[in-house]
C-alpha cells in the first residue's frame, strides 16, 4: 500500500512537470494565481450586510475597523492568501457590486456569513454564489487560463447544521444532503473551469466556545448527537472528494482537516503562544449593546492568546495558527498544503 502510494506520487510529479512545462514554453502566459472563495462566515471578507461583522469590537486587530470579517482581523481567507498563495485577499463580491472599477486581479470571495448549502438561514446558498461566480465566467470577466491556474477555497463549515429545526432522527439525514450539494457546487466549479481546490472540513462544531460555554470554557461539549454528525460529515466527504478527484480528471484537490487541525491547538496551546483554548476574547453577545448602549459581551485584552474571537469564530490568531498547520500537514490527498501548492502548475 505504501510503495503504492509512492509510486502514484512520482506519476502524478512527472505527469504535472511535463504538462506545465508544455505550457511554460510559451511566452509571457504568466499571470498571478487568482484566488476564489465559496462558504461561510469562516471565509467571508466582506459580503454579509447589517451583522455584526460591520460592528465595533469586530476588525479591532484588523483593519482598525468593523470590514465585515467575523474576527478581530484576518480570516483564513486572508491568511491563506497572504501566506500561502502570495497575493491580495480578494475583494468581497460585495465590493464590487457596489463599485465596479474594483479590482478583480487577484480574484474574488463570494463566501457569505450564516450561509450554507441547504437552506441555513435562508442566506445565499453555495449553488448561490457559484452561479455568481458562473455570471461573471460567463461575461468574460476571468480567462480559462486564469481558472486553470486559479485556486478554489471551498469552505462550508455547518450552518446547515446549525439551522436545521426538523427533528432528531432526520437529523442524520441532513449530513449526506450537505456533503452531495458541496460536491455538486464543486462539479459546477470544475464544470466552469476549476481545477484546483482547496476543501475544509467541519469547524469542531462540539469544541467550539458556544459548545465549550457550559463547562466554564473547560472542555468540549458532550452531546453525541453533534459528535457523531461532525464525523460522518468528515467522513463521508473525505469520500465524496476521493470519487470527485477520480473522475474529474485533471482536478487537484486538498482536503484541509479543519476539525483534527483546532483539536490540535486546543491541546497544545504553549506550541502556538496561546493561553485560552475555548474562551472567546469577546464574551457574550459579541458586538450588541443593551438599550442603554452597554455592550452585552466582555472584551479581552489580548485577543492574540485565544483561540477563538467570539462564540464560534477562531481569532485572528487562530487562523494563523490553523493555516501554519496546514502548510506543514493535517492535509488530505497531499501532504501539506504547501506541498500541494508547489506541486501546481507555476
Ligand atoms: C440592521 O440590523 C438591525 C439589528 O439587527 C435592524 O434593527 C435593522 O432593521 C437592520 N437594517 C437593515 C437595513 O436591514
Ligand atoms: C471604486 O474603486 C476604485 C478602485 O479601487 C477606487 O479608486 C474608487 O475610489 C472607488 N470608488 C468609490 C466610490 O469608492
Ligand atoms: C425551518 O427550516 C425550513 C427549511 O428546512 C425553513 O423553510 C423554515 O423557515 C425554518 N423555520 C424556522 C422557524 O426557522
Ligand atoms: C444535542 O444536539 C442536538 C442538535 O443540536 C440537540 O437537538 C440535542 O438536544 C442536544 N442534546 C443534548 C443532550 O443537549
Ligand atoms: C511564539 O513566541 C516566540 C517568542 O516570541 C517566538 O519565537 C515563536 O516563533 C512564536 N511561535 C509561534 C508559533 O508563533
Amino acid at each position: 500500500m505504501r510503495i503504492f502510494g509512492v509510486l502514484c506520487l512520482v506519476l502524478l510529479v512527472c505527469w504535472n512537470v511535463r504538462s506545465c512545462s508544455a505550457r511554460t514554453a510559451l511566452p509571457k502566459l504568466e499571470t498571478t494565481r487568482k484566488f476564489f472563495i465559496f462558504g461561510d462566515s469562516y471565509a467571508d471578507t466582506g459580503n454579509t450586510q447589517n451583522t455584526t461583522a460591520f460592528r465595533f469590537p469586530y476588525g479591532i486587530t484588523f483593519p482598525g475597523k468593523p470590514s465585515g470579517r467575523f474576527s478581530d482581523g484576518f480570516v483564513q481567507t486572508d491568511v491563506i492568501a497572504s501566506r500561502v498563495l502570495h497575493v491580495a485577499s480578494p475583494p468581497a463580491y460585495a465590493t464590487l457590486l457596489a463599485n465596479t472599477s474594483t479590482s478583480i486581479s487577484s480574484g474574488m470571495n463570494y463566501a457569505v456569513g450564516g450561509s450554507g448549502v441547504t437552506y441555513a438561514f435562508g442566506l445565499p446558498t453555495l449553488q448561490t454564489q457559484v452561479q455568481w461566480f458562473s455570471q461573471m465566467v460567463k461575461a468574460g470577466a476571468f480567462t480559462p487560463a486564469d481558472l486553470k491556474k486559479a485556486v478554489f477555497l471551498v469552505s462550508v463549515n455547518g450552518n446547515d447544521y446549525g439551522a436545521y429545526n426538523g427533528t432528531l432522527e432526520n437529523y442524520y439525514l441532513l449530513v449526506p444532503e450537505v456533503v452531495d450539494l458541496i460536491d455538486l457546487g464543486m462539479r459546477e466549479l470544475y464544470s466552469l473551469g476549476a481545477r484546483n481546490f482547496m476543501v475544509s472540513s467541519l469547524a469542531p462544531l462540539d469544541c467550539l466556545p458556544s459548545a465549550s460555554r457550559p463547562s466554564g470554557f473547560k472542555a468540549c461539549g458532550k452531546n453525541s448527537t453533534i459528535e457523531s454528525v461532525l464525523s460522518s460529515h468528515n467522513f463521508l466527504l473525505g469520500r465524496k472528494l476521493v470519487k470527485f478527484i477520480k473522475h474529474q480528471k485533471g482536478s487537484n484537490v486538498v482536503y484541509l482537516q479543519q476539525t483534527k487541525a483546532i483539536r490540535h491547538i486546543q491541546k497544545n496551546l504553549p506550541e502556538f503562544n496561546l493561553t485560552e483554548a475555548f474562551k472567546p476574547c469577546c464574551n457574550g453577545l459579541c458586538a450588541e449593546v443593551d438599550a442603554g448602549g452597554s455592550p452585552l459581551y466582555e472584551l479581552c485584552q489580548n485577543p492574540g492568546l485565544h483561540m477563538f474571537w467570539d462564540n464560534v469564530h477562531p481569532s485572528q490568531a487562530g487562523w494563523n495558527a490553523v493555516v501554519d498547520l496546514y502548510q506543514h500537514g493535517f492535509t488530505r490527498f497531499s501532504p501539506s498544503l504547501n506541498a500541494w501548492i508547489d506541486g501546481l502548475c507555476k
